[in-house]
This record gives C-alpha cells, sequence and structure tokens, in this order.
C-alpha cells in the first residue's frame, strides 16, 4: 500500500478525486495526509475522507525557505511513500524537493513543455492554441521541467474560457493523476 501525501492551495477537487479512487480496497494506495499553504478549501476533503489535514500558512514564515523547512518536519512526520502537489501554487524550496525527491510528482494543466507556470489555462487561452493538455510530472528544482509521466491533449473549444477550458482539462488531469499513482504503487512506473 503506497502512502500518499497531497499538497494543494485551493478547492482540491483533483485531491478529491483521488480520495474517490483510494476508497476502492484494490486501490494500491492511500491519501494519508493533506496539507495545504493556506487554509484551503480543499482541506475539508480530507477530513471528509478521514485523512489527517494540516496547513502551514506561506504568509506566517519570513521566507520561503523557513516555510520549506516547516512544511518538510510536518511532511516527514507522515513518512508518505509519494507527494502529490495538486494544486499547490508555490514552488517547492530546494530543501523540500532534496528531502522528498525523487517521489514527488505534480498534476499541471497543460501540455508541457507548452505552458508551463502558474497560469498554463490562461496562457494557452492567450496564445491562441487550438489545443493544450494536461500532464502529470516529476517535480524537480525548476518551473514543471521535471520528466514528464502522463499527458494528454485536450481542445480547446472557439468560445472558451479559462474556467471553461479548465473545467474540461480537469477531468484528464484527475484520470492522468489517479493512473500514475497506480502505477507507481503497483511499481510499473519507478521515480528516479
Ligand atoms: C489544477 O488544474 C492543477 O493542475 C493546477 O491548479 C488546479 C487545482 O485545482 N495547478 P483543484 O484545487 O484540484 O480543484
Amino acid at each position: 500500500m503506497l502512502n500518499v501525501a497531497v499538497l494543494i492551495s485551493g478547492a482540491g477537487s483533483n485531491l478529491r478525486a483521488l480520495l474517490e479512487a483510494a476508497e476502492d480496497p484494490a486501490y494500491p494506495a492511500r491519501v494519508i495526509a493533506v496539507g495545504a499553504d493556506r487554509d484551503a478549501d480543499g482541506l475539508q476533503h480530507a477530513t471528509d475522507f478521514g485523512a489527517a489535514s494540516f496547513a502551514v500558512p506561506f504568509r506566517a514564515f519570513s521566507s520561503r525557505e523557513a516555510w520549506g523547512e516547516e512544511l518538510a518536519t510536518q511532511l516527514r512526520a507522515w513518512s508518505p511513500d509519494l507527494i502529490v502537489l495538486s494544486g499547490l501554487m508555490r514552488l517547492l524550496p530546494a530543501n523540500v524537493v532534496a528531502e522528498f525527491g525523487p517521489n514527488i510528482i505534480n498534476t499541471h494543466p497543460a501540455y508541457l513543455p507548452e505552458f508551463p507556470g502558474a497560469h498554463g489555462v490562461r496562457d494557452a487561452l492567450a496564445a491562441g492554441a487550438s489545443r493544450t493538455g494536461a500532464s502529470v510530472i516529476q517535480v524537480d528544482d525548476g518551473v514543471d521541467t521535471g520528466p514528464i509521466l502522463a499527458q494528454e491533449r485536450v481542445d480547446i473549444e472557439p468560445g472558451d474560457t479559462e474556467g471553461s477550458l479548465h473545467a474540461r482539462i480537469k477531468p484528464v488531469e484527475r484520470r492522468l493523476l489517479i493512473d500514475v499513482v497506480r502505477r507507481i504503487a503497483a511499481g510499473d512506473l519507478v521515480l528516479t
């Protein structure tokens, strides 16, 4: 059984999808803890599913590194086999990546290496792209630069807004995330 910790910043809809998948006794992973960099609405999903939750408010710390040290302390307490960033809108400091890597993955609402960063959906629209995508990558020290573990194209429809396009991308992200976690748990996908 793969013990997974998930980090979020927002609604946590992708987190909820993973929690729901893990309800299946045949699914080889479980979410043991959910952390956030603020008092994120998505922490409620952890409570709904009986997983521990914690918040390490970024604004309460004097530096990214100090925030990272507390985040690492909270994560370490759960000894996670894998950390999933799913809507965490913060770059992990190098000390956190160094401690928990390579077992950190991230979902991104674009077809990396296209449109990295915090506004992948908006950037794809602004670029006039006819299609974008969803990606699951391994986290390294860069911004969405890690090895691509899974990705799939998503069409951009005429009249799409950031909201409507993101709503079409998220179900693809969730499906890819659930499958990548399953493959890691089964040993079919090894992070190095
Ligand atoms: C997801 O699309 C994630 O890839 C991006 O932000 C969104 C988070 O959505 N970084 P939610 O919080 O899981 O609903």
